[in-house]
């Protein structure tokens, strides 16, 4: 099967460019779950799909899946996918370059017949910004979309429960998103690397081995508001301080073990004005290690400061537990079919979190990734050259038609 992959690349990267547009923030991109603009990115992904001869329909928390439908009765699915949410101020590839290669592997293969049906799914919620958890699209489709998270809450007060109705779909339905775990042949994600380590090695894909587990957190610290003028610094309760002292032990911590890394990317202060001490200061926090046990420790060892500092401060802390997900392997058995299809492919370790680590509780799952020529992601600077998504189309479509005789 001839395929004009440069063209085929171009087309994605345009497409890139298509779905960037569409946000809440103008100026740069930021597209959280079911938010308005998700409804532009529906209709184009749709309409793309459908020029494609693909079925499409969008699933009670907002994932929209094409399938490229197999005319053998009793036909399996392979399934292609990534998330169509992003971060505040990010790049135009985190997520939707795995979607839009996925799409363009069921427009190359349009004429083909396979022995399975074969689903490009975007995902409506993989990064978690909205509502502080991740993988709201892939644990509806994978069946393990834990009911309590529909209570979670925005910063406006609106529930996940309420974000689903708004958009128009039913969160009764959402048992309906799932795929039977046994009619599933497997899931694969391409995405950039959004690390430094291909550029490094000057190589354009690596094969993902495993992905790193994360615990998230919210903690707020509160102490006594007050006039910045005329209380005495001895007789202070600042949260701010507090939850300042709090970040650079995150930060000293991690440093001290291997590999481990912790993050506190959001915080909010209470009043919030220059001339109040703050009275009441919420951050998030993100740890992450391949070895759960390591991960575990330190988080509870980072428990264990946030409640000395506010002792010693005269501070109350909550803390409430967002996310405990474990490492998880790529499948050994897609891994070797991919070095099948390039055996120079290198092997490397995901520090960022995905869909695929959600899709292996029901599937054997794999990554391919692409580089990040800058080490550059979840800001506008991220960049991948086309060059190198034409070598993760060819990958993909061999792997599809090397699976293809397998299954047929
Ligand atoms: O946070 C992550 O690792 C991913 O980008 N959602
Ligand atoms: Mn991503
Ligand atoms: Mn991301």
């Amino acid at each position: 099967m001839n395929v004009d992959v440069e063209t085929v690349a171009k087309t994605i990267m345009q497409r890139c460019e298509t779905l960037a547009q569409f946000n809440e923030t103008p100026g740069f991109l930021t597209r959280t779950f079911l938010s308005p603009p998700m409804r532009d990115v529906h209709q184009t992904m749709q309409a793309w799909m459908e020029q494609a001869g693909m079925l499409v329909h969008i699933d009670a928390v907002g994932n929209i899946i094409g399938r490229k439908v197999s005319k053998y009765k009793d036909a399996k699915v392979l399934i292609l996918g990534s998330h169509l949410d992003t971060v505040k101020n990010a790049g135009k590839y985190d997520g939707m370059l795995g979607v839009l290669v996925g799409l363009a592997v069921a427009e190359a293969l349009q004429e083909n017949e396979l022995p399975f049906h074969l689903d490009i799914i975007g995902f409506s919620e993989e990064e978690g910004v909205r509502f502080g958890v991740p993988f709201i699209g892939s644990k509806a489709v994978a069946g393990s979309f834990d009911k309590a998270m529909l209570e979670l809450t925005d910063a406006s007060g609106i529930t996940v429960k309420e974000a689903i109705r708004a958009y128009g779909l039913n969160p009764r339905d959402i048992a309906k998103a799932a795929y039977k775990p046994e009619e599933v042949l497997g899931y694969l994600e391409v995405h950039i690397e959004q690390g430094p380590r291909l550029a490094a090695d000057d190589q354009p894909l690596g094969i993902v081995t495993a992905i790193v587990g994360a615990s998230r957190a919210k903690l707020s610290f509160t102490g006594q508001a007050g006039h910045a003028g005329t209380s005495p610094m001895n007789l202070r309760r600042d949260a701010l301080s507090g939850a300042a002292e709090f970040i650079l032990f995150v930060e000293f911590y991690a440093k001290s073990v291997v590999d481990l890394v912790a993050t506190v990317g959001r915080i909010e202060a209470k009043p919030g004005a220059g001339n109040v001490i703050a009275g009441q200061v919420e951050i998030s926090l993100d740890v992450r290690h391949i070895q759960d046990e390591v991960r575990h420790k330190a988080t509870r060892d980072l428990q264990e400061k946030a409640k000395a500092i506010s002792q010693e401060r005269g501070l109350e802390l909550a803390w409430q537990d967002l996310m405990d997900q474990a490492a998880v392997p790529m499948s050994e058995k897609f891994i070797n079919q991919l070095q099948t299809v390039n055996p120079d492919l290198p092997l490397l370790a995901s520090g960022a979190g995905h869909d695929a680590m959600i899709m292996a509780s029901i599937a054997p799952s794999a990554m391919v990734f692409i580089r990040s020529p800058n080490g550059i992601s979840h800001h506008p600077d991220e960049i991948v050259f086309a060059s190198d998504v034409v070598q993760g189309l060819e990958v993909l479509i061999q792997f599809i038609q090397n699976f293809q005789t397998s299954k047929a």
